[in-house]
């Protein structure tokens, strides 16, 4: 009933011609690929990878959005600027940028807000990180996270969650299946407590953290998992590809 989503996030690598060939090395490899898939790549990039994977399955997506319609925010980047370069997906709240940039779940919910008003997918980032989970508040986070997050969303089924244990994250370290189900499962419980029954059983909750070719389809197999957000191993078209058709 849900379909998963694969997406691909390239954080700050690669040039915008470096990007181009990737996509062009995956569109054949992903081709028939039964779940969505999405690359998340630098701003930089949307204007070329954004015409590279025009007529194929790949959709695009970008790594952040400021909540504001236009204005004096330097550096910033509105819904409009990425609607019309043909952006569809946008990750918000990634725990990078809550941990370099200042990112709060305050600023999370106005991002999402703003994006699901004007028609964007928000991938949402929630997460904890390993001092949390080792002192079992990991459910305590989870619960700030989504409900100060998501505040005010009318269609939680909208967006998509992805769940990434910051200690999963670019570490090599994969959280087990189980943990990743479990967690899943909890923030599912959080959404239809908080939002409505109908909304988590519809609404799409990824799992991230070091997610590549060999671990994808144990993962992908767990009854609450229903795609991924993939870093490191999106930045090579084989593994990505192989993640993809998991
Ligand atoms: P990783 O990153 O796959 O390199 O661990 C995932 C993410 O940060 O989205």
């Amino acid at each position: 009933m849900r379909k998963p989503i694969i997406a691909g996030n390239w954080k700050m690598n690669m040039t915008p011609s470096q990007g181009v060939q990737l996509v062009e090395e995956l569109k054949p490899l992903v081709a028939d690929a039964t779940c969505d898939v999405v690359v998340c790549v630098p701003a930089t990039h949307l204007h070329a990878v954004g015409q590279a994977v025009k007529g194929s399955n790949i959709k695009l997506g970008a790594q952040n959005v400021h909540f504001a319609k236009s204005g004096a925010y330097t550096g910033e980047i509105s819904c409009d600027m990425l609607k019309e370069l043909g952006v569809e997906y946008v990750i918000i709240g990634h725990s990078e940028r809550r941990q370099y940039f200042g990112e709060t779940d305050q600023t999370v919910n106005k991002r999402t807000l703003a994006a699901l008003e004007n028609g964007l997918t928000p991938i949402v980032c929630v997460g904890e990180s390993l001092e949390e989970r080792e002192s079992n508040k990991t459910e305590e986070v989870l619960l700030r996270q989504i409900t100060e997050g998501l505040k005010g969303v009318e269609n939680i089924p909208d967006l998509v969650i992805a769940y990434e244990p910051i200690w999963a994250i670019g570490t090599g370290v994969t959280a087990t299946k189980e943990q990743a189900n479990e967690t899943i499962g909890y923030i599912r419980s959080v959404i239809a407590k908080t939002f409505c029954p109908k909304c988590a059983a519809k609404v799409r909750i990824q799992y991230g953290g070091s997610m590549k070719p060999s671990n994808a389809s144990e993962l992908m197999g767990m009854e609450e998992i229903d795609g991924g957000l993939i870093g490191g191993a999106s930045l090579k078209a084989v593994d990505f590809s192989q993640i993809v058709k998991y």
